[in-house]
């Protein structure tokens, strides 16, 4: 197994950008373990498959293969060999793919080659049940968090630069709470932060400053 590195944390905690560059920066393979929920749920929102059905699930499971490749610089998600990257992250993916997340099955599919991933190389993997769950001996764990509403605006100012003016503040504030909600009451690996993970709050911070903290730990850790 390589040196992992688990990153858990609620929506818009910055994650994603934090984790990528961090894994640029210390030659580490970046895995979203996000996209992979949002492919699946873009497979049954595709197929109309009824997910209170356990056999339809079970079905599409075996039907569903999932990559994630590094092109130009950039990391693409690719549903049964279709680039879905920009698709995964429409509203329509965001409303239903809590409710996929829940489902036990679909979550085992997906612990399962999270874990196949690590086996050759070294990674930084983000999520919510990383630390927690996929690789509870992973050599770093961190759990970023900001505040809800620091989140929202996070949230706001990036659907503005995309020209998405179509949901206010309030509106956001809602659905992040909603999510985080969701994804911290379920039964199955519900987001919560490692009993030794290290916390940090990103509210008050910029990306370079989470990034370097992050390389910092990494490097303390390579040195024990
Ligand atoms: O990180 P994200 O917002 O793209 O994640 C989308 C959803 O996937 C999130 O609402 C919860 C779920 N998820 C999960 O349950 N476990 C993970 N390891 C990663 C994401």
């Amino acid at each position: 197994m390589g040196f992992i590195v688990a990153v858990d944390g609620p929506a818009g905690s910055g994650k994603g950008t934090v984790t990528e560059l961090v894994g640029q920066k210390e030659n580490l393979v970046y895995i979203d373990t996000g996209a992979m929920y949002r492919c699946v749920t873009l497979y049954m929102l595709r197929n109309q498959i009824n997910i209170e059905d356990m056999e339809k699930v079970k079905e599409s499971l075996e039907k569903i293969k999932i990559e994630l490749k590094v092109e130009q610089g950039k990391q693409n998600v690719y549903l049964n060999n279709e680039d879905v990257s920009s698709e995964i992250r429409t509203e329509k993916v965001n409303k239903m793919v809590s409710p996929v997340s829940k489902i036990p099955m679909v979550r085992e599919k997906l612990t399962q080659e999270q874990r196949k991933m690590s086996e050759r190389q070294d990674i930084i993997m983000e999520g919510r049940d990383i630390g927690t769950v996929v690789f509870p001996n992973a050599d770093v764990k961190i759990y970023l968090d900001a505040t809800p509403e620091e989140r929202a605006r996070r949230r706001l100012n990036q659907n503005r630069q995309k020209g998405m003016m179509d949901e206010t503040y309030e509106q956001i504030l809602e659905s992040v709470k909603n999510r985080d909600y969701i994804d911290s009451h379920r039964e199955v690996a519900p987001l919560k932060q490692a009993e030794d993970a290290i916390y940090i709050d990103s509210s008050n911070m910029t990306v370079e400053e989470v990034v370097s903290k992050i390389i910092q730990i990494i490097q303390e850790k390579k040195k024990q």
